[in-house]
């Protein structure tokens, strides 16, 4: 039975949320914590990281914090953000996440939309560099959305199977 951590940084809510959906999801046993307050991995067999994107990478604790997983641990990465998902703003944090915790074993990434604070909006919208996402973001103010909580909740029961496919494949079951 796998031990699974949800470990999160969130600063308006909507990882938070996400983060919540993705616990749902998972069977017992299992944890829900925000990233500042996991001290150690070793109890966990596989732990979800998510974020949300801050100008156009990963917050500053959530890289330190990933650069510090166990070699080897199995992760799952998610993010939201205001960017519409498949973009390139709206991917190229996650492809600087999974660079930067590239000693552990990543399984898979999942990211959604998420509203943007109209105080940030305000403010990052006064910077010529955030000129795009900025006009993108006013579109994502409903998410994330029912819609996103349960993908989020599927990718998780997806990432769950194929870690128990790759411990049966390890013990040659
Ligand atoms: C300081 C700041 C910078 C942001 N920069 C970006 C960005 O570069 N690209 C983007 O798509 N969204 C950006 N956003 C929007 C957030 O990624 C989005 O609102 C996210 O869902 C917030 O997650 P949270 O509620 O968990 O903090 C930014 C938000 C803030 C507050």
């Amino acid at each position: 039975m796998s031990n699974i951590l949800i470990a999160y940084y969130s600063l308006t809510g909507n990882t938070e949320q996400v983060a919540a959906a993705i616990f749902a999801g998972l069977p017992e046993p299992k944890a829900l914590k925000r990233i500042a307050e996991v001290k150690r991995l070793d109890e966990y067999d596989l732990v979800f990281i998510g974020f949300p994107v801050h100008s156009h990478s990963i917050p500053v604790p959530v890289e330190n914090w990933l650069r510090g997983i166990p070699k080897g641990k199995k992760i799952a990465l998610f993010s939201t953000h205001g960017a519409h998902t498949g973009s390139r703003l709206s991917r190229e944090a996650v492809e600087y996440a999974v660079v930067v915790s590239s000693q552990a074993e990543l399984i898979s990434t999942f990211s959604c939309r998420g509203k943007v604070s109209p105080q940030a909006l305000e403010v990052l919208g006064r910077s010529p560099e955030h000129e795009v996402w900025t006009e993108m973001a006013a579109s994502a103010r409903t998410h994330p959305d029912d819609n996103d909580l349960e993908d989020a909740a599927n990718f998780a029961r997806r990432v769950l199977t194929i870690s128990r496919d790759q411990e049966g494949w390890r013990s040659g079951g």
